[in-house]
């Protein structure tokens, strides 16, 4: 597969809604990551919803089924490749002048401590959670400007993590990535102000996914209890939409307390993380 070579599936059945903001068709939305976990959740909640959802990712069969079930559009595109990016924002577009939603959810793990893990794992583990983001964002822009321009809503949502909030030793390099995403999202949202363009930015806890099997990570059978379902973060990200919410951790406990104790009590996090109740080199 050539993870810059993207194109349009066109949907099997005429999508059955068209909720529209005055002066344009049907709503637009990117969503990033799309061929599995929170990223399918979040795009079969938008279709749902009666959103046209183009989905970007690198596996072509998980997209093209996705594509044909949701009546969406298929980009493939590895986030971590600026030129590949732009392409594909090139692409979307043409056929879209207005995009009202892009959700930068595409994310991958760094299992391991920073003196553990492959370097270029963390080299590109910044490329495709930080950077993947950044780079969809400037190069969709001109598509949420003209969305705003029109007189609809034109949204952001970045898929940070807990782990954008607390340093976890155990996925050094994965929270680092996750700090400057979260550092460039509130960025974002206050250099966005006033334009029409809304930034979210969501922080989900643990969930049970393919990038991240949870619960065959966790020893600890309290954290345990507290590892959450895929859709349960898309209606999360859709409320936040929606509502107009800023910064939505999900769910609120107990992943909330953790941020606001790293905040006020690093050391405390910092003695918990360091006896970690993952396995060890796992997370
Ligand atoms: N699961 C959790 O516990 C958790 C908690 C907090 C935050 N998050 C964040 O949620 C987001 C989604 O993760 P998930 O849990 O849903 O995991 P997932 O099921 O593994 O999904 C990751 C998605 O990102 C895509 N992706 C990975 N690298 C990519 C690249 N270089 N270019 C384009 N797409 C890429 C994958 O598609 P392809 O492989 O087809 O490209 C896949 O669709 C990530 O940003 C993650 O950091 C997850």
């Amino acid at each position: 597969m050539n993870p810059g070579r993207g194109f349009t599936r066109l949907p099997s059945v005429p999508a059955a809604t068209t909720p529209t903001e005055p002066g344009t068709g049907q709503r637009v939305a990117v969503v990033t990551g799309a061929s599995s976990g929170i990223g399918e959740a979040t795009a079969r909640l938008l279709a749902r919803k009666g959103w046209r959802c183009i989905l970007v990712a690198r596996r072509e069969d998980r997209l093209l089924a996705l594509a044909d079930e949701l009546g969406a559009e298929v980009e493939l595109c590895d986030v971590g490749d600026r030129g590949a990016v732009d392409a594909m924002a090139a692409r979307v577009l043409e056929r879209h002048p207005a995009v009202h939603l892009l959700v930068n959810n595409a994310g991958m793990p760094a299992r391991g401590t920073f003196l553990a893990v492959d370097p270029d794992l963390v080299a590109r583990v910044m490329e495709v959670n930080y950077l993947g983001g950044v780079w969809c964002t400037r190069a969709l822009l001109p598509g949420l400007r003209w969305a705003a321009s029109a007189g609809a809503s034109a949204h952001v949502v970045n898929l940070v993590s807990v782990a954008g909030t607390a340093a976890f030793a155990p996925a050094g390099a994965y929270a680092a990535s996750k700090h400057a995403q979260l550092a460039f999202s509130r960025s974002l949202s206050a250099s966005l102000r006033g334009t029409g363009i809304a930034v979210h930015t969501v922080l989900p806890g643990f969930v049970e996914t393919e990038g991240f099997p949870q619960k065959g990570v966790l020893r600890s059978r309290l954290l345990g209890r507290f590892v959450i379902q895929p859709p349960q973060v898309a209606e999360a990200i859709v409320a936040a939409v929606e509502k107009g919410k800023r910064e939505v951790t999900v769910p609120w406990f107990p992943y909330r307390l953790v941020s606001i104790l790293q905040a006020l009590a690093p050391g405390l996090i910092g003695r918990f993380s360091g006896m970690s109740d993952y396995r060890p080199g796992s997370v």
